[in-house]
């Protein structure tokens, strides 16, 4: 069998090692790869460097199937193109991967099917996000709507910081479109998990726990980045957790993806909140996240 990764990562590095240990598997292209697939056997770095190119290059080599690391590709609708022309891809179609690019949709849809989140509001008008901000209770949490490669959210300890959040995003747009609509909701308390999960339209079927370390520099004084590290399990993450996040969180889900006509086969990834009254979400991910992947995949057996 013939496999495409898409992706420059840790996390395609990741899946490109675990990939290789298939006897299915003959050859592996990593599109464009990175200096650790390089080295992995069955491996090539290819250099493509668009949509077309690259289901260009699937078709011209045969490939079996494609796996996506970034959302960026998903977003863009690589799946959708792919199953036009009959090549296999794991990866949510551009309508189910509105769970991860709009952090408003993602809330609304959670509404909608009762999957347990923070309390929220949206806004698209700057005035009326102040507004809401000088009545509210602090720290709250500042997210940009779109892509911002892990870098659109900010929990904001005062009225200040709140101001100033919503002018570099809604006023400056420094995530040039991303942030011109924002989610304004609950501070939760608790321990962080994130959750990946296999999904083939109907069946769910969930990997192990991994805790992502998010804040940049030493002793957790930074910003919130896409995530430095990570390792499995989460040892927060109990047994009896698991069963509740799989019935009360994943499965509603993906009924939910189904009931609104959106098909979801791929990874989905629910980074939670552990909180005293049981896990909630902060985000959905369609992909598999980076760099939880790394220690998942390294521990996966079969
Ligand atoms: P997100 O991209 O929505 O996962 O947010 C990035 C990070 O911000 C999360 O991993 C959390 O550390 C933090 N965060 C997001 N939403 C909340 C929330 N409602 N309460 C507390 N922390 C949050
Ligand atoms: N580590 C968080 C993410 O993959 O988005």
């Amino acid at each position: 069998m013939k496999v495409m990764i898409i992706g420059s990562g840790g996390r395609e590095h990741a899946l490109a090692h675990k990939l290789s240990q298939s006897p299915d598997i003959d050859c592996i292209y990593c599109v464009p790869g990175n200096g650790g697939t390089a080295l992995e056997d069955k491996c090539f770095n290819v250099e493509l460097n668009n949509i077309e190119e690259i289901s260009a290059f699937a078709l011209g080599k045969n490939i079996d199937y494609t796996f996506v690391g970034p959302e960026a590709y998903l977003v863009q609708g690589i799946t959708d193109i792919f199953s036009q022309r009959k090549l296999k891809i794991i990866g949510p179609d551009k309508k189910a991967s509105m769970l991860e690019s709009s952090k408003s949709y993602a809330k609304e849809f959670m509404k909608k099917y009762n999957v347990r989140t923070a309390a929220y509001d949206t806004f698209s008008e700057y005035e009326k996000a102040i507004d809401y901000i000088l009545k509210a209770d602090f720290p709250l949490v500042i997210k940009a709507d779109g892509l911002a490669g892990g870098k659109g959210v900010v929990i904001a300890q005062n009225y200040e910081q709140a101001v100033e959040t919503l002018n570099f995003f809604m006023k400056e747009d420094i995530f040039k479109g991303s942030g011109k609509t924002v989610v304004i909701e609950e501070f939760l308390k608790g321990f962080e998990t994130s959750v990946l999960a296999a999904v083939d339209g109907k069946t769910i079927l969930p990997f192990i726990s991994a805790k992502d370390h998010k804040q940049a520099y030493d002793g957790n004084k930074g910003p919130n980045t896409g995530g430095m590290g990570a390792y499995s399990p989460a040892p927060v993450y109990r047994p009896e957790i698991a069963d509740f996040t799989l019935e009360k969180i994943l499965k509603p889900t993906i009924k939910g993806l189904k009931a609104e006509g959106r098909t979801y086969r791929g990874v989905i990834y629910a980074g939670l909140m552990l909180t005293p009254g049981g896990p909630k979400v902060l985000e959905y991910n369609a992909r598999f996240g980076d760099p939880e992947t790394q220690p998942v995949l390294m521990r996966l057996k079969t």
